[in-house]
């Protein structure tokens, strides 16, 4: 992918010079939409203006329940209603749909002239992604993946304090927690998460979250190998990806990527040739913890010698899961960019290029594989 030398970061043409909210609207009203809204509330930067779901009535609900003035039944008539220059506009919709729809409803959101902000995973496949990053491109708009953990301090302590541990080998990176959804297709229903035809299952639920940090931290891996557990409905409930890097900076690294839909997981790790960082969950890392001689630069105490670098991190309130993605597509979206520094969309496309091949080695397949 070379889009990020096509698109332009910041374009002053689009820059806001008001310090008015930037308004949203919001595609699905479920579990993501819920955190969103949360986050909105908190954020004076951010207000909703409009929310459409599936079902109008769940739409509706949803507008009541956050103090949202308009639900719409379909895309088309919230993006009739708000379009750019009318009267009451949106500058950016957040696509919370199931992974399924992301391509299309991103797509279409920026064909009508919104900036974009699309959950995780970005798309099911690279073609997808591929396909969203140009119409971004084409409509000269704001996109990025909502993976919130490229803004969050964890994240930001591991960018500043890797670099101590000198040359990295081995890296174990896990997420991995039974999911209430697994009640539900056990007692024989099957939830978006668990169904294939709206690009359910582990690895795009929760093994976006190790790769996404891989390659956040590391680049796109030279090699994918995977190998996962299959439910009978067709998706993994868990499994393991091996993302190898075989030249470069970290030519000789491999990142273990852990991640499972039916069990608790435990905690993730880079290792160097003395060293040991840890992290409690690698979506929001909050315990962080350095072992090694490189711990407070205590040599005579060598693998004994310990660093706590831990942040404070409220993440699990109401309000503060988003946050600080929330206050970063805001500060984007006003200056004029066109793309997030941190997280921009080449990792994201590389993200579901893994996604997809790693589904490939546990045969994992979607309707979307056949478009190619
Ligand atoms: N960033 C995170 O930490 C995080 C956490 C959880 C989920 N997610 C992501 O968020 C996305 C949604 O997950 P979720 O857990 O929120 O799912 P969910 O609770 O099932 O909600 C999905 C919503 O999408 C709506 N929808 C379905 N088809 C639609 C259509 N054609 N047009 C408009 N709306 C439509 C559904 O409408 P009805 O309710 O009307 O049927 C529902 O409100 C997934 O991509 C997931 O990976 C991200």
């Amino acid at each position: 992918m070379s889009e990020p030398s096509r698109m332009s970061n910041t374009v002053p043409t689009t820059r806001r010079t008001d310090d008015a909210p930037i308004r949203f609207g919001v595609i699905g009203a479920g579990f993501i939409a819920r955190w969103f809204a949360q986050a909105v509330a908190r954020e004076p930067g951010a207000q909703i203006v409009a929310v459409t779901s599936a079902r109008r009535e769940r739409a509706a609900a949803f507008a009541t329940e956050h103090g949202i003035a308009h639900a719409y039944a379909s895309l088309e008539e919230m993006f009739a209603a708000h379009g750019p220059g009318s009267q009451d506009p949106i500058d950016v919709i957040h696509v919370g749909s199931p992974n399924s729809l992301h391509a299309q409803h991103a797509i279409a959101a920026l064909e009508a002239g919104f900036h974009v902000v699309v959950e995780k995973p970005f798309a099911l496949t690279r073609s997808q992604a591929e396909a969203m990053v140009e119409a971004a491109r084409a409509a000269d708009r704001f996109l990025m993946e909502g993976w919130l953990s490229a803004f969050e301090p964890g994240v930001a302590r591991l960018r500043e304090h890797l670099p101590r541990l000198g040359r990295l080998h081995r890296v174990v990176l896990s997420k991995e927690q039974f999911s209430s959804r697994m009640e539900v297709y056990r007692s024989g229903g099957l939830p978006p998460a668990f169904d294939p035809a709206l690009g359910g299952g582990s690895l795009m639920d929760l093994g976006i979250y190790p790769v996404s940090l891989a390659i956040h931290l590391f680049g796109e891996p030279d090699r994918v190998t995977a190998t996962g557990t299959l439910l009978e409905c067709g998706v993994d409930a868990r499994g393991t990806v091996v993302l190898s890097y075989d030249c470069g900076e970290h030519a000789g690294l491999e990142v273990v990527c852990l991640h499972s839909k039916t069990s608790p997981g435990m905690e993730s790790s880079f290792a160097g040739d003395h060293d040991v960082l840890s992290i409690d969950d690698c979506q929001w890392p909050r315990r962080i913890e350095l072992r090694g001689p490189a711990a407070n630069g205590d040599q005579a105490q060598g693998a004994q010698a310990h660093e706590d670098l831990s942040v404070e991190r409220d993440a699990e309130a109401p309000g503060h899961q988003l946050a600080y993605e929330l206050a970063e597509v805001c500060r984007l979206v006003r200056a004029g960019a066109r793309q997030s520094d941190l997280h921009p969309l080449s990792r994201s496309v590389a993200a579901v290029g893994v996604l997809q091949e790693a589904r490939r080695h546990v045969g994992v397949r979607f309707p979307a594989d056949e478009q190619g």
